[in-house]
């Protein structure tokens, strides 16, 4: 596995991620409904691209000849981590501790100070181990559904 910048073509890849993650891993600490109601309506192609290169997306690639992408993280302007999902044939195998790593350089290449997320009850362990300390739980609203999640920080 090597994380690197994300390119126009890992559009797919990256959705295929983000959606197998949350309908199967995420199913682990969410309900079926709190799971549905995360995805939403199915996402547009151009329109998800478009966003992974606005906020600095960063992606796990296998190692060749597969060199599918594996995961991915992203990171704003303002060092908020919106967006951190693996795929569950790569699980537990440390990917999303490699791109929060990746995530925290980045950081601090650009002279940002502190980093922030809201995670998932799924991802918090994982952010935990990455220096990130809980802020407060809360809860959100999504398509008629409550998620429990925690805004977390670590700062650089
Ligand atoms: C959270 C997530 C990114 C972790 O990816 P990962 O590469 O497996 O994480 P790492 O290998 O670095 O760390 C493994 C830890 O992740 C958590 N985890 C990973 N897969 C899990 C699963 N199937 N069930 C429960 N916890 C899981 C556990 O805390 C695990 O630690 P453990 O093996 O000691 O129990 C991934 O599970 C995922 O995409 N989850 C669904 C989407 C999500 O919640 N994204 C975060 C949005 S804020």
């Amino acid at each position: 596995m090597h994380i690197r910048p994300y390119r126009t073509p890992d559009a797919a890849g990256t959705l295929r991620v983000f959606e197998r993650a949350i309908r199967e891993t995420a199913l682990s600490h969410y309900t079926a409904a709190q799971v549905e109601a995360w995805l939403g309506a199915p996402r547009d192609l151009d329109a998800w691209g478009a966003e992974r290169a606005r906020v600095h997306t960063y992606v796990a690639e296998a190692e060749p000849p597969e060199s599918d992408v594996i995961g991915f993280a992203d990171l704003d302007d303002g060092g908020y981590v919106d967006r951190l999902f693996v795929s569950p044939d790569a699980a537990r195998r440390g990917v999303a501790a490699a791109l929060l790593g990746r995530v925290a350089e980045e950081a601090r290449l650009r002279g940002i100070r502190r980093l922030s997320t809201h995670a998932s009850l799924v991802a918090r362990p994982v952010f935990e181990r990455a220096g990130f300390v809980v802020v407060g739980p809360e809860t959100v609203a999504r398509g008629g559904e409550q998620l429990a999640r925690f805004r977390m920080e670590r700062a650089l």
